[in-house]
């Protein structure tokens, strides 16, 4: 089990993680299970889920795997009656499950011609970048929706959404990607604003450039020397490197203390080596 940048105590309350499959809300389930709240570990897959879960049984946790699809509101609606007849209420929701859809990708940084077959912003199927926008803005939207009802009122409830850098200025080659952060960082202030004295504090991360398993085409090439993408984020980030996930995770760790955070709704906490601040002179 992983090392925490700092524990906090979060006994007496449930967790929600969307996306709990996977390796952001994978590592932010273990890191609430290791600070003591029941946690519950959605997943599409769940083999990974189940992984996740007992992960934090063995090191002496509570947590349960649970099926959900976060575009399906049956899914939800089912999940949410599932973890509130184990547990009784819900404190706290990760809505981490999204991601970029490969076929939704430009391959270009600008746009140069029309010729050859190679995919561009004229000849990209909408479905995809639909599809997209849907999974990273419907699935913060729906999940928000269904569990945020019964979490009005109850204790330290509050909400984290993840944003990203695209959020701040769209990324090059992922418009729908950069657009439904956009929207996440717009509707994370929105619920903050609309939840505020119904107890519920809602707030978003977001994330800088991390060397991860599911970035490393984007970032290396066969021979493992550096694309020339990756060599444009490491120029853009002041501090000069990538991050390493675990650092996210003092920023979630003080949006859910209830003692540090008490008083903070609507804050989007870049984790980015400074990456959103810089303007490259
Ligand atoms: N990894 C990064 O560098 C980075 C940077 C910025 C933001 N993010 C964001 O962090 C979050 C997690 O990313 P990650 O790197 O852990 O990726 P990941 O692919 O490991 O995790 C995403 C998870 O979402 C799940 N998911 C996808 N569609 C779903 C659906 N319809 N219903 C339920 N679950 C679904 C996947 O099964 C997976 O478990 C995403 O929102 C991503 O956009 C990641």
């Amino acid at each position: 089990m992983m090392e925490l940048p700092f524990k906090i105590d979060l006994k007496g309350q449930t967790a929600v993680v969307t996306g709990g499959s996977g390796v952001i809300g994978g590592m932010f389930a273990r890191a609430l299970g290791l600070c003591g709240a029941s946690v519950a570990v959605l997943g599409r897959n769940m083999t990974n889920a189940e992984e996740v879960a007992s992960e934090i049984r063995e090191a002496g946790g509570d947590a349960q795997a649970f099926a959900c699809d976060v575009l399906d509101k049956e899914s939800i609606l089912a999940c949410r009656q599932a973890v509130l007849d184990k547990w009784g209420h819900i404190n706290i929701l990760l809505n981490v499950a999204g991601g970029a859809v490969k076929s939704a990708q430009i391959p270009q940084d600008q746009f140069a011609d029309c010729a050859g077959d190679m995919l561009n912003f004229f000849t990209v199927d909408m479905d995809n970048i639909r599809r997209e926008l849907d999974l990273n803005l419907y699935g913060t939207l729906l999940p928000t929706q269904i569990f945020g009802e019964v979490m009005v009122n109850q204790a330290n409830a509050n909400i984290v959404n993840i944003s990203s850098m695209g959020a701040y200025a769209p990324l090059t080659r992922i418009p729908g990607y950069s657009g439904a952060k956009a929207a996440i960082t717009n509707f994370t202030e929105w619920a903050a604003n609309y939840f505020a004295k119904s107890g519920i504090r809602v707030n978003a991360i977001a994330p800088g450039f991390f060397q991860t398993a599911q970035n490393h085409a984007l970032q290396f090439n066969e021979d493992g020397t550096p694309t020339e993408r990756s060599r444009n984020i490491i120029r853009a980030t002041p501090m000069g490197r990538y991050g390493e996930p675990e650092e996210l995770l003092g920023a979630l760790l003080f949006l859910v203390n209830p003692r540090g955070s008490a008083f903070v709704t609507g804050a989007v906490v870049p984790v980015d080596g400074g990456f959103h601040c810089f303007l490259g002179v």
